[in-house]
């Protein structure tokens, strides 16, 4: 077994994690600080999003120095401790790795930028206008068209995020052999991994409009797997928006030489109509557990998921499909059950183990994201009412997550002592760190214990999965078998009671975790109580 099959992975965004200097801005020194803490809940390993040297258009996702730490993060030493002092406490550092695009304020676009004949201006995807215009309508994630004009070279340059973002030309192994001196500067640190943002983007071919399928992606992985990471004991997930199962092998089979994992994204897509993640649709439950079992049960022994309800780019699973209000800590106890006990590896995005919930926000001036507000202004132009669109940010915008992370009832929820750089949450009072810690029930503690189990059950980590119920509209069960040993995992995701018939059971069959105070197997018959969810184990011994 790798290190990271039974590893649980949290996820930090270092701008809204922990200031320790007052300025609003989380910082590296601000997670030392609170290492012990994540020492306390158990995790293995810390998915880092970027804290490299960056113009922040983009939050850290636009990088103009891959070797060099933003000062606003704190230093190359302060990293260098935060490695030491997580590995003293067995926790892993996984660095987000954005390779896909640098900023355009990264040495290598600055002199790109200076002329068609400059040095690097092959690292990046330059083209001629075509009949005065755009080369083609590839759009940007962002908004808007991917291409913008040079005035300077007369080309287009492509981006497929933000202006500020300029896709590097993977063609050019020139261009790759610098990436890889870059991976192997960090491997040789020691740290843990990386996590690939938008990996599966970099074989692309603009010209026949080809994003995320390109002929030469896996080679480029392979080669990269090669040069670099291969030979660590490292792992290595993707951020695959195209991932399907099939796919999902070439990217992650033990025999390919490529990553240890890739993020899919088919389940984060379920709540929205096709054309765009602001059209809003309601979450169907049976579609939810269709997909994630398609997941759990076609990946073949030789691939690995990886398990995630949110993340800084997603709303909060408690007020996505949970209920955030009268419900809040038994459906953040339900989402958290049913993720850990699947096959894979479980991300805890930073404060979803204390249940925090979206902000909602009532103004566009609120907004700090660049994609919620690119949207909102091109849908403005387009006619739409600002009410409509405030509703889809407040839904979806990725500001949701990014709120600063609630320690305490103190001023600015005891992230920062001087004015964060977005708006805490006015729920802190009540949802916090120090609070979670206080209370055995809290949801902190079922996490605690869910990481613990894996550790400790090998059902978990390596057992067979199978939906059970699988048209029910209330309730999403399944069941793991290993051995003989087996474990079955119920949870009622409505606000209505429901009732079920599960598997006959042996005598020793026990409850192991519950949201409700339910000690023991009466009967195949059982009738759950709202956001109910608990675990059985022993079922057949
Ligand atoms: C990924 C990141 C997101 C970023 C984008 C461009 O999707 O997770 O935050 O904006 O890539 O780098
Ligand atoms: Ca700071």
């Amino acid at each position: 077994m790798k290190w990271w099959q039974n590893a649980v992975v949290y996820q930090i965004y270092p701008r809204s994690f922990q200031d320790s200097n007052g300025d609003g801005l989380g910082d590296i020194r601000g997670i030392i600080q609170r290492l012990d803490y994540l020492e306390e809940l158990g995790i293995d390993a810390i998915w880092l999003s970027p804290v490299y040297q960056s113009p922040n258009d983009d939050n850290g996702y636009d990088i103009s120095d891959y070797q060099a730490i933003h000062p606003e993060f704190g230093t190359m030493d302060d990293m260098d401790e935060l490695i030491e002092e997580a590995k003293k406490r067995s926790i892993r550092i996984v660095m987000d790795l954005v390779v896909n695009h640098t900023s355009d304020e990264h040495e290598w676009f600055k002199d790109a930028k200076s002329g068609v004949n400059a040095k690097y201006r092959d690292y990046y995807i330059w083209r001629d206008p075509i009949d005065g215009e755009e080369p083609n309508d590839l759009k940007s994630t962002f908004s808007g068209s991917a291409w913008t004009f040079d005035e300077n070279s007369q080309q287009y340059y492509l981006h497929l995020f933000s202006k500020k973002q300029p896709d590097l030309n993977w063609e050019n192994p020139k261009m790759r052999q610098d990436i890889y001196k870059m991976m192997n500067f960090w491997l040789e640190k020691g740290i843990g991994g990386f996590r690939m943002d938008v990996i599966d983007l970099i074989g692309k071919v603009p010209d026949e409009k080809i994003t995320d399928k390109g002929p030469r992606l896996h080679e480029f992985l392979q080669e990269m797997n090669h040069e670099t990471f291969g030979q660590y004991d490292v792992m290595t997930v993707g951020e695959t928006w195209s991932a399907t199962p099939e796919n999902a092998e070439l990217f992650s089979g033990a025999d390919r030489d490529e990553l240890s994992m890739v993020f899919q994204f088919e389940h984060i897509t379920l709540d929205q109509e096709p054309e765009s993640k602001w059209a809003l649709k309601a979450l169907d439950l049976v579609e939810l557990k269709t997909v994630l079992s398609k997941w759990q049960t076609s990946l073949s022994d030789s691939a690995w998921n990886s398990l995630f309800w949110n993340n800084h780019d997603t709303p909060r699973v408690v007020s996505r499909w949970g209920n955030d209000q009268e419900y809040r800590v038994e459906s953040a106890k339900c989402f958290a059950v049913l993720l850990h006990l699947m096959k894979g590896t479980p991300y805890i995005y930073q404060g979803e183990e204390i249940g925090m919930t979206n902000r909602l926000v009532k103004d566009i001036s609120e907004v700090k994201d660049i994609e919620s507000i690119n949207m909102y202004k091109e849908e403005l132009e387009n006619g739409k009412h600002s009410e409509e669109l405030l509703n889809a940010i407040n839904h979806k915008g990725r500001d949701n997550a990014r709120t600063p992370m609630q320690w305490n009832d103190e001023m600015n929820a005891g992230f920062s002592k001087g004015t964060p750089w977005i708006a805490v949450n006015s729920n802190h009072n009540e949802i916090n760190v120090e609070q979670a810690i206080a209370d055995q029930e809290s949801i902190f503690y079922t996490y605690k214990e869910l990481i613990q189990y894996r550790k400790e059950n090998e059902a978990v980590v390596l057992g067979a999965y199978n939906l059970l119920l699988p048209n029910h509209q209330q309730v999403f069960a399944y069941e793991r078998t290993h051995k003989g040993n087996k474990i079955i995992v119920a949870a009622n995701l409505s606000e209505e009671s429901a009732s079920i018939e599960l598997p006959e059971t042996s005598e020793k069959a026990s409850v192991r975790f519950s949201n409700y105070d339910r000690k023991q197997v009466d009967s195949t018959e059982w009738i759950l109580k709202p956001y109910e969810c608990f675990v059985i184990e022993n079922v057949n011994q």
